[in-house]
């Protein structure tokens, strides 16, 4: 393979980083700004391109690692240019292959490849991929060669439909940026208690940690503590009572989802009337 980047930001950096310390053949970048592309040309060993069509005759392998707006953009720009049996790649985690239209009648194959990974330093990041889960999916016809180029990084590697692509995506945006939410949520409960933004964060670092580390050792199921699980209808309605009006929809709403879980927990309890009482407040 003769791997090409276009767009030398985050992605491109640690993704070809990691392919160049895996002896990986990466012929170098082409960006926006040649600054960039020479920057991570530098970074990597490899050629800085000044214009697309040379990196694209250079490379059969293509990864497309701009912002996810602009993929269509180059697409439609390198779709005219000699791209017969290369492979085209993009990084997105919402987007799938589809982007890539018209990509049978051009004879080329079109993958999204997606490090399920925050990459939040274009120098350091691609010291830390190697335990990043990916997943894959596009043309059929190289599909099985794209899977054994990403298991033989040593990353796991999961083929997904391109239609689950945007459910696939809401999955990250849990796991990743609503935490963020609720734990600004926590910070904000306790500062209108009295403590300052640092403190707050302070005092529930520990609580965030340990609880990661226990669904990360044990599971979701088995990492349940609190009110929900015990069924204290006591104690959440008086979290009701006093929380801000515009938390209380999240409140109860996450709190259905852990009646669920504490259900699989404790299937000899029952939360029938925990769950009609979080209805009834629902409503008020
Ligand atoms: N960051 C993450 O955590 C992460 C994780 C998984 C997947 N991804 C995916 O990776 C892709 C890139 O994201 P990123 O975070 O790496 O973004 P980024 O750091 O902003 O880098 C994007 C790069 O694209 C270049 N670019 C923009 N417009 C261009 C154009 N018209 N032609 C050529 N180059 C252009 C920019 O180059 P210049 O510097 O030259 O302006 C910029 O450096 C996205 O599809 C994203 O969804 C990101």
């Amino acid at each position: 393979m003769k791997i090409g980047f276009i767009g030398a930001g985050k992605t491109g950096f640690t993704l070809g980083k990691y392919f160049c310390e895996h002896n990986l053949n990466v012929i170098g970048y082409y960006s926006k700004n040649f600054q960039s592309a020479k920057q991570a040309a530098e970074f990597t060993n490899t050629k800085c391109f000044k214009d697309i069509e040379s990196i694209v005759e250079e490379s059969d392998t293509l990864f497309l690692t701009v912002p996810d707006g602009i993929i269509k953009e180059i697409w439609d720009c390198i779709q005219k240019l000699p791209i017969k049996n290369k492979i085209i790649c993009h990084c997105s985690g919402s987007l799938s292959s589809a982007v890539f239209s018209n990509i049978d009648i051009h004879q080329c194959y079109g993958y999204s490849i997606h490090p399920l990974f925050a990459i939040s330093d274009k120098l350091n990041s691609y010291k830390e991929i190697s335990g990043a889960f990916f997943t894959l999916e596009g043309s059929e016809e190289r599909l099985a060669e794209m899977q054994s180029f990403l298991e033989k990084l040593g990353n796991s590697v999961q083929i997904i439909n391109s239609v689950n692509k945007p459910i696939y995506h809401s999955a990250a945006v849990f796991v990743s940026n609503f935490i963020v939410a609720l734990m600004q949520t926590g910070i904000d409960l306790l500062i209108s208690c009295g403590f300052d933004e640092q403190s707050a964060a302070k005092a529930l670092n520990p609580l965030l940690i340990g609880n990661v580390q226990n669904i990360i050792k044990q599971g979701t199921t088995f990492s349940l503590t609190g009110p929900i699980e015990r069924s204290d209808i006591g104690t959440i309605e008086g979290h009701l009572q006093c929380i801000p009006e515009n938390e209380k929809e999240l409140y109860i709403l996450l709190s259905k989802k852990l009646i669920e879980i504490a259900s699989k927990k404790n299937p000899e309890r029952n939360y029938e009337l925990l769950k009609n009482q979080l209805e009834k407040w629902g409503k008020q």
